[in-house]
């Protein structure tokens, strides 16, 4: 019998067809529904590439403003859920307090439901759930940086778009033009990305036709992990530890020696640079202008330039996305929640387009365990 070809990790592997978004490392580009990731990033607001991802289309004018008006009136946060996350220990991870928030909305959600072939739910009613985990999550995230910092609260403003919302709630002030459009761009950049790991933890989930819910959280597990959305928290780490410019030459030779892998650089899919890099660079600079930390640029750049002269491999999004929240004002643990709030988007259509055509996710595995043996034959060591 000839062996399978395993492929760890899947790599190279193409499991399914999709519409929502193509990646192509050969002409470094990304398009969501055709359209490139980084005109979308220039030219639109998040909500706007929400309606994109879910519906197929860009919005009309009117389309838009509809979506908006039901966007805002979700945006307040439940005090179950509230609740549920003071009950969280202060010092619990974010992305737990978020796993938790989702799981906790989605048991409300779906009580009563009786039959368990009925919580798929339809399009329709995911379409409408996807909505509202989509405005209920700035308020989700923003709480629980509020609260390890010991503030209270702020109330959602509906006279603001989602970006600027976002912040208002976070920050409690009215936040500059400048750091709203870097902040809407990272939140497009971050909105969708094929079969990544996370969004096919939240197909393999939908395939068993459990709900939309159970989908998001295991795919807001699978984000947490370093190798993939955790990797934005672990480059502002990596930030902190190296400390400034003219100490990277001496930082690498260590961390290199030690076999560390340099988070923020490297993918599974672009080997020679990732296609939302440029654009994000975009947004930190503009950020480093506006809040005049020139050494934080000066650090980014020291650090690419030696790692990719030294190995070859290039920053992914995480790379500039983890320094330009650290500049808007972000926790260093709150980074990798707000890639849950941008990529909810991307869950959710592939959760909508995997019960479209649906098909149990469930591969094999080659055994390489002990031959067979029987109870009887067993002698306990003694
Ligand atoms: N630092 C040091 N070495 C690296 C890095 C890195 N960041 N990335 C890859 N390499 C090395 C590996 O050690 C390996 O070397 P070897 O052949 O000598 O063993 C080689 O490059 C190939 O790397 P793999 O890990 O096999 O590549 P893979 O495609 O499986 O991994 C991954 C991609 C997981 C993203 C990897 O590059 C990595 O761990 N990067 C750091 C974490 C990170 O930034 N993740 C964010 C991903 S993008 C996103 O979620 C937005």
């Amino acid at each position: 019998m000839t062996e399978p070809d395993i492929k760890k990790g899947l790599a190279g592997v193409v499991v399914d067809t999709t519409a929502i978004s193509k990646v192509n490392p050969e002409t470094n580009s990304l398009l969501y529904r055709g359209y490139p990731v980084q005109e979308l990033a220039a030219t639109q607001s998040f909500e706007a590439v929400a309606y994109l991802l879910w519906n197929g289309e860009l919005p009309t004018p009117e389309e838009l403003a509809a979506f908006r008006l039901t966007e805002r009136q979700h945006r307040a946060l439940s005090p179950v859920v509230k609740d549920a996350i003071d009950r969280l220990p202060l010092d619990s991870h974010p992305m737990d307090e978020v796993r938790t928030a989702v799981s906790v909305i989605g048991a409300i959600e779906t009580a009563g439901i009786a039959n368990v072939l009925d919580a798929v739910g339809t399009p329709e009613e995911n379409q409408e759930r996807s909505l509202t985990l989509f405005a209920a999550l700035p308020a989700i995230v923003s709480y629980g940086q509020r609260r390890r910092r010991g503030l209270e609260p702020v109330e959602p403003r509906d006279d603001l778009d989602y970006a600027a919302n976002f912040l208002w709630l976070t920050f409690g002030e009215e936040p500059d033009p400048v750091v709203v459009d870097a902040f809407n761009r990272s939140m497009i950049l971050y909105a969708e990305h094929s079969f990544n790991a996370s969004t096919f933890t939240a197909r393999v989930i939908t395939s068993t036709l459990s709900d939309l819910y159970s989908a998001v959280v295991g795919a807001i597990g699978a984000l947490k992990g370093p190798l993939h959305g955790g990797a934005n928290e672990a480059v502002m780490h990596i930030f902190d530890e190296i400390g400034t410019a003219d100490r990277v030459e001496g930082w690498l030779d260590a961390a290199l020696a030690e076999k560390r892998k340099i988070m923020g650089f490297g993918h599974r899919v672009y080997k020679r640079g990732d296609s939302r890099v440029p654009t994000m660079k975009a947004a930190l600079d503009s950020l480093v202008a506006h809040y005049d930390k020139p050494a934080v640029g000066e650090l980014y750049d020291k650090l690419e330039s030696e790692f990719v002269g030294r190995k070859g491999i290039y920053p992914n999004l995480d790379y500039p996305s983890g320094p330009a929240y650290n500049l808007i004002g972000f926790d260093t643990l709150t980074f990798t929640p707000l890639f849950v709030a941008a990529r909810i988007t991307g869950w959710t259509a592939h959760i909508i387009e995997q019960q479209a055509s649906n098909a149990l996710i469930r591969p094999l595995s080659l055994y390489d365990g002990p031959d067979e043996r029987h109870i009887d034959e067993y002698e306990p060591d003694t």
